[in-house]
């Protein structure tokens, strides 16, 4: 049950994230070398990884010659394992733990290829969610104790591709919590506001509420909750999860989600001054600054001693696309936005109009401290600041190109 992994669900899945399958075939044996930037680095220097022809193998931990080792378990760090890397949540997170407990302490994976300064800052794996064997392995020879899960494909890719969903969401999820199981590990998995649907009541929605989710996301999603309080009643599975809200980041794009509007708009307003908004103006959702979202998950992730639920709701503000363009016109008063007509309505504003408009997330806040610290306004500055130093660094550098083209012409 546990063990899925088929050649064309994983060629879907490949295709579906538009990146090439990892082939085992055409992956070459040789070892490399990977330099470590920060501080619990510097002890270790360069280290070794070899990657093996095999996907069923992957690269073995390096050997450390550093305190690590010589520290006895009681006292060394945990060992953490984050799937799906790569994506949106993944690189702050993995930069997060590695600043916590050490570069060497903390496993990236994902099924894409990552760039060259996420290589650079630790140790990272292939890991495809839907391999049993290729994870078990991971955990075994990294000796893993926590493990991030974040592999998933969000609400509107998840809605284009039901199947694969249902592959990469439930069957990967029971893939980590059976290991989750078998090596007594502590698992984070986060769930969704998607987990919520139409029938559950909208404003300061609970922990505990109705949940019948309309979505193949918040299906999967609520799956997931489900079974993963099940084993943690049944086998004491340390599973830990919160019902994240739309995140907002600037530096990492969104991975095909209902909320990737409130990212989108930052983009458009400072490089083209017009959005086309795909969601209505008046749909209110509950949304979150990335650097909150990481926060919180630390906090939650690292909480000393078992909580008293797995899933909790975190939630940081609310507002609408026309809310949020009244915010962004403070900065960029000729900003201006459209919305969809009855003619030409996204299959997305659906999957918004079955969310919640508002959470009530106080028992995270009473059990492991949970609390934002972005509002619409700060987050509005940084998204808006950020993005315009990107613009301006693009510039720079195409500026730089071409002039190094004239002078070679
Ligand atoms: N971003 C949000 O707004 C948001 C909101 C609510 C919940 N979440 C949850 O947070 C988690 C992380 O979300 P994200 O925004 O970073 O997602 P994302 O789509 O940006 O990244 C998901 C990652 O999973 C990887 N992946 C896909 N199939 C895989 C497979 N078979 N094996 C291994 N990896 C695979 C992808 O390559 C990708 O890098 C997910 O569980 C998501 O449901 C995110």
């Amino acid at each position: 049950m546990f063990r899925t992994s088929t050649a064309s669900v994983l060629a879907s899945s490949a295709r579906m994230l538009r990146q090439p399958l990892s082939n085992s075939t055409s992956t070459a044996a040789a070892p490399f070398m990977v330099r470590y930037k920060n501080a619990a680095a510097a002890a270790a220097t360069t280290r070794l990884f070899s990657i093996s022809s095999s996907t069923m193998s992957p690269p073995p931990p390096p050997q450390y010659s550093s305190s690590a080792s010589t520290t006895a378990d009681a006292e060394r760090h945990p060992r953490v394992l984050v799937t799906g890397s790569l994506g949106q949540l993944g690189s702050g997170l993995v930069k997060e733990l590695r600043a916590m407990y050490g570069n060497e302490n903390v496993v990236a994976s994902d099924i894409r290829k990552a760039p060259d300064e996420f290589m650079a800052s630790g140790p990272f794996v292939y890991a495809d969610v839907m391999n049993y064997s290729m994870l078990e392995r991971i955990v075994v020879d990294w000796r893993i104790d926590w493990v991030v899960h974040y592999s998933a494909l969000l609400s509107a890719v998840a809605e284009k591709n039901p199947a694969l969903a249902l592959s990469v969401n439930m069957a990967g999820f029971q893939n980590v919590l059976e290991l989750a199981k078998v090596h007594r590990l502590r698992l984070y998995s986060p769930s969704t506001i998607g987990a919520f649907g139409p029938s559950t009541p909208k404003i300061n929605t609970q922990d505990l509420t109705i949940m019948r989710p309309n979505t193949i996301y918040g299906i999967t999603k609520l799956h997931n909750e489900l079974l993963g309080e099940y084993y943690r009643e049944k086998f004491g599975v340390d599973f830990r999860s919160a019902r994240y809200p739309g995140i907002l980041s600037a530096d990492t794009p969104p991975g095909g989600g209902t909320t990737d509007y409130a990212v989108d708009i930052f983009h458009h307003a400072i490089r083209h001054g017009h959005y086309n908004c795909f969601l209505s103006k008046d749909t209110r959702l509950p949304m979150m600054y990335l650097t909150d979202c990481i926060k919180g998950t630390v906090d939650h992730l690292t909480h000393p001693t078992p909580l008293p639920q797995s899933v909790y709701n975190i939630a940081a503000v609310s507002f609408t696309p026309e809310e949020l363009t009244k915010e962004i016109q403070k900065h960029l008063p000729h900003f201006t936005i459209s919305y969809p007509d009855s003619a030409g309505i996204d299959f997305r504003q659906a999957i918004a109009d079955s969310w919640p408009s508002s959470l009530d997330d106080s028992m995270a806040r009473r059990d492991f401290g949970w609390k934002e610290e972005y509002g619409l306004e700060k987050m509005v500055k940084t998204m808006l600041n950020k993005i315009q130093a990107q613009v301006e660094a693009e510039k720079k550098s195409a500026n730089n190109d071409s002039t190094t083209a004239a002078m070679a012409a």
